[in-house]
């Protein structure tokens, strides 16, 4: 009988419960042990029965419709340490844990995809250093890893969503739906800085389900001066034509083309002096990632839970790792490696203002 384990980890998002309630669910209907690792990262390290425990039926109970994520997340800095994942990589032996599924986050699957790649040697270590045995060393030659993407940044490649953006979405345009009643009545201007880490898809997606005036991303930066400018003529157009709102939208990642970054205050600051504008700032903050997942959520949740057991059954060493993904609205399976290599070139190509290059990896052509 095979040991399948699930954890979450890094920032939570809605639509990680029911992920590890449909991986749970799925293992033990397969025949599986299934475990759970508390608090990331950090359970690993941590090791023993606390924090690996094995499952039930019963214990995943009315997970679909909870948010956050009930097993716990952490961001461990021990785990960025070779000793914290030799450390991991002894505990999830002695716990007889087969297949590990992570649901998190770009910097999550990087870990994981390290944890991977290192794990011939970690064994090693562990061998030569008598903390396993020799039967271990045979039975664990090889790591059966899987991620699913648990994130609101909706930043990995090679998915087209990932588990909570939409949840969080829906939260930031219900939160500007309010402010655009007060700002209304005042006849005034919001500043609302989104979350998204380096990705600009919350405030994207929320500029145009809101109609935004401007929305300010770090993939399509412009010059201080061109971003000013072009803000001021647009809101000034939509004034002119009697629009009693305004609301700007910056990604909390938004630059400009020399990378500097754009702040809340400096929109602020644009359309108070330029623009004469009565002018207040909202920063949304963790609401975005809290409360339940919107039922795209639940359901990316759930099938793409299945789909990680199913991988981690039927892979073999020489199968890569999986990423569970979303495909033209069909769950695939991606490489895993290829998916953290893919991310992190975006970021890369930002950061060598190559932001066509950027745009065409974050596939957001139609940002043009
Ligand atoms: O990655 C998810 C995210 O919510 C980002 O959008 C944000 O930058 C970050 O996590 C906030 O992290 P923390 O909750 O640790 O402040």
């Amino acid at each position: 009988q095979k040991a399948v384990a699930v954890m979450t980890s890094g920032g939570d998002a809605p639509g990680m419960n029911p992920n590890v309630r449909a991986i749970v669910r799925t293992a033990i209907a397969k025949g599986c042990r299934a475990y759970v690792v508390m608090e990331g990262y950090e359970g690993l390290v941590r090791g023993g029965p606390e924090y690996i425990k094995q499952f039930s039926w019963e214990d995943v109970r009315g997970w679909s419709s909870e948010g956050g994520t009930n097993i716990g997340t952490a961001r461990c800095m021990e785990f960025r340490e070779r000793a914290g994942r030799l450390l991991g990589a002894l505990h999830l032996i002695e716990a007889g844990v087969d297949a590990l599924i992570v649901c998190g986050g770009d910097g999550s699957l990087t870990g994981a995809d390290l944890f991977r790649s290192e794990w011939p040697s970690l064994l090693q270590e562990l061998k030569d250093t008598s903390k396993i045995s020799s039967e271990q060393f045979t039975r664990y030659q090889h790591l059966n890893i899987c991620g699913t993407v648990g994130s609101i940044d909706n930043d990995m490649s090679t998915t087209d969503a990932t588990i909570g953006a939409y949840s969080s979405l829906d939260r930031i345009c219900r939160a500007i739906d309010y402010i655009e009643a007060t700002a209304n009545s005042h006849s005034r201007a919001f500043v609302v800085e989104v979350m998204g880490r380096n990705c600009g898809w919350l405030a994207l997606m929320a500029g145009i389900a809101t109609s935004a005036d401007y929305i300010l991303i770090p993939e399509k930066p412009s010059s201080s001066r061109e971003w000013q400018d072009q803000m001021c003529d647009i809101v000034t157009k939509h004034r002119s034509r009697g629009k009693r709102t305004t609301i700007v939208i910056v990604a909390e990642g938004a630059i400009a083309n020399d990378l500097t970054p754009i702040s809340p205050k400096d929109v602020h600051k644009v359309l108070c002096d330029r623009l004469k504008l009565d002018t207040r700032v909202t920063t949304l903050g963790h609401v975005q990632r809290g409360g339940t997942a919107v039922a795209f959520d639940r359901i990316l949740a759930t099938l793409q839970g299945v789909e990680a057991v199913n991988a981690v059954l039927e892979s073999s060493p020489d199968t890569p790792s999986p990423l569970i993904a979303i495909n033209e609205n069909k769950i695939t399976r991606k490489s895993l490696v290829d998916s953290v290599r893919l991310t992190k070139s975006v970021a890369e190509a930002i950061h060598a203002k190559d932001f066509k290059k950027a745009m065409s990896l974050r596939d957001t052509e139609f940002v043009e």
